[in-house]
């Protein structure tokens, strides 16, 4: 207590002698005292004063000295009373002492026996205000920390919040607790249908499930039960697939698995652009075939009607010759020569050729073909080179492709050409594979022609399809082969594709249109 305190003490006793003598003990203890002099009065005078103890006899006319003790610890608990009782009245101390009195002293009053009561009762006063200080303050310092732990929990919820991310939180049971607003949006949920409702599980088709757990258990996507930047797929709602790049990690608290949290990024928009981008090259591919579609088709009218011209009088002049049958030196160098004019126009008109098939200007005759004899037929031509580069043949026909309307001279110079191109593409050997499927529908058939030959590099692998582009040696390629094949497929209303890797092998996919029934 500070050195200017000043004790305050309230004596009631309905005999003023007794009052007098302990208030004036009490004065020079130090204390103020007041009296009172019956307990309505003494009271009265504790509401008013608030003393820190009170003396109070325990008979007295009108309320009672224990009636004054329970209404004092009623309405002020900290005050210290002292009850004053008669020798043979120890009942009445007892019961005092349970209405938590400080004390009791008996009559006659000894200020020896007063003044050690005062001193507990001081002391009881003292005690009882520490403790409630001590407990103020725990109870203001636990508040702060219960104040600092909500804005942290606030703070940490609004950055999951606000997260662009999805974040997506499992315990260890893998029950989900946690789902922030981009994820539920994502995945078209209300998050009260998913908090301590779903599991993990899911969120995720069950063989892409078996995959992640995986692939998590495998340090080289991202380490130790990590994922990171993994591209997967999740199922909404509506079980609708949605494509998304995720990120993993198992969380574990002194090696004891505590769930899982999982960052997850909508890839919808990345995945549309692509798209895109593949729309725009295909356009563009097939914008450039168009125009040089074009060319190839005028440049080929203009030299086909002279070409055959040439090639007609030639050979008229060599039966001419034929038929002379002059033996003469000089014209058996003409014969000669003219052999030479024919074979060489004769290879022009067949590279004009290719280029009215590849500008589509060539005619074609249309028939129902079964596509699993035309590959047999072209497998049959193919053998003596297949035999001499030592390379390996498989097959796979479906026996129930449905017929295709077409031209069956054309789509054999199709295959004898992709044929050829994996051989030359295998010269240390290797193998062909060759599949003919026929899509659910019924709709398509499917021809793919495979080699583990070296492989078509990147840059190249655009321009294959134009005219003369070739990367064989002179006199081995003239660059005709794979233009006048995209040239017929079109035309048929099919589509070929490429799939290669350097080193590796490369794989055409000719797509045919099936005939309709009827
Ligand atoms: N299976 C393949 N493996 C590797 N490269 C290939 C394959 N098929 C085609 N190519 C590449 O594509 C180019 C063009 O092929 P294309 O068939 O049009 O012409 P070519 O085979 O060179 O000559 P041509 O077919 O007129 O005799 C080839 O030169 C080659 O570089
Ligand atoms: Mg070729």
């Amino acid at each position: 207590m500070s050195s200017d305190f000043t004790w305050r003490a309230l004596v009631i006793d309905d005999d003023i002698d007794v009052a007098e003598v302990a208030a004036i003990a009490l004065a020079d203890a130090g204390f103020s005292v007041e009296t009172a002099v019956d307990g309505r009065a003494g009271l009265e005078k504790a509401g008013r004063l608030r003393p820190h103890i009170i003396l109070t006899d325990i008979r007295m006319p009108g309320l009672s000295g224990i009636e004054v003790l329970a209404q004092v610890k009623k309405q002020s608990p900290e005050t210290e009373v002292i009850v004053v009782t008669g020798h043979a009245d120890i009942d009445s101390a007892v019961e005092a002492l349970k209405l938590d009195a400080s004390d009791f002293i008996t009559k006659p009053i000894s200020v020896n026996a007063l003044m050690v009561a005062i001193e507990r009762a001081q002391e009881r006063f003292q005690n009882r205000k520490k403790i409630k200080d001590y407990t103020r303050f725990l109870e203001s310092g636990w508040t702060r920390t219960a104040r600092e732990l909500l804005e942290t929990h606030r703070y940490q919820q609004n950055l999951i919040e606000s997260s662009m991310d999805g974040i997506l939180g499992c315990n260890a049971q893998e029950v989900v607790v946690t789902f922030n607003a981009s994820l539920a949006r994502l995945l078209g949920y209300e998050r009260s249908q998913v908090i301590n409702k779903m599991r993990l599980s899911d969120f995720f088709h069950p063989e892409e499930e078996k995959r992640i757990r995986r692939d998590l258990a495998d340090r080289r996507f991202g380490g130790e039960n990590r994922l990171f930047m993994y591209e997967t797929w999740m199922r909404d709602r509506s079980a609708d697939k949605v494509p998304v790049q995720l990120s993993m990690t198992r969380i574990k608290d002194d090696q004891q698995p505590q769930g899982l949290v999982c960052f997850i990024r909508d890839l919808r928009m990345i995945h549309r652009l692509q798209q895109e981008m593949a729309d725009q090259a295909r356009i563009l591919h097939q914008d450039k075939m168009m125009s040089l579609g074009r060319l190839a088709a005028s440049v080929a009218h203009e030299i086909n009607n002279p070409l055959s011209a040439v090639l007609n009088y030639v050979r008229l002049m060599l039966k001419i010759l034929e038929r002379r049958a002059v033996e003469s030196e000089q014209d058996q160098k003409f014969q000669r020569y003219l052999q030479i004019v024919e074979k060489e126009t004769a290879r022009c008109a067949e590279t004009v050729s290719g280029l009215l098939t590849f500008s589509r200007k060539s005619d074609i005759r249309k028939e129902n073909i079964d596509i699993v004899e035309m590959l047999e037929h072209c497998l049959l031509l193919s053998r003596h080179r297949l035999d001499l580069s030592q390379i390996g043949l498989e097959t796979d026909f479906d026996p129930h492709l449905p017929p295709v309307w077409g031209d069956a001279n054309q789509l054999q110079q199709c295959m004898i050409n992709l044929i050829f191109n994996a051989i030359d593409a295998m010269e240390e050997g290797g193998k062909i594979s060759i599949q003919a499927t026929a899509d659910t529908s019924g709709n398509w058939v499917t021809i793919s022609v495979a080699d583990t030959g070296h492989g078509i590099e990147p840059g190249h692998l655009e321009r294959i399809f134009e005219p003369f582009f070739t990367t064989k040696e002179e006199g081995k390629g003239l660059g005709l082969g794979l233009a006048t094949t995209y040239g017929i497929i079109t035309n048929h209303g099919g589509k070929i594709d490429v799939y290669s890797e350097i080193g590796k092998g490369t794989t055409f996919v000719v797509k045919l249109p099936a005939s309709k029934p009827d």
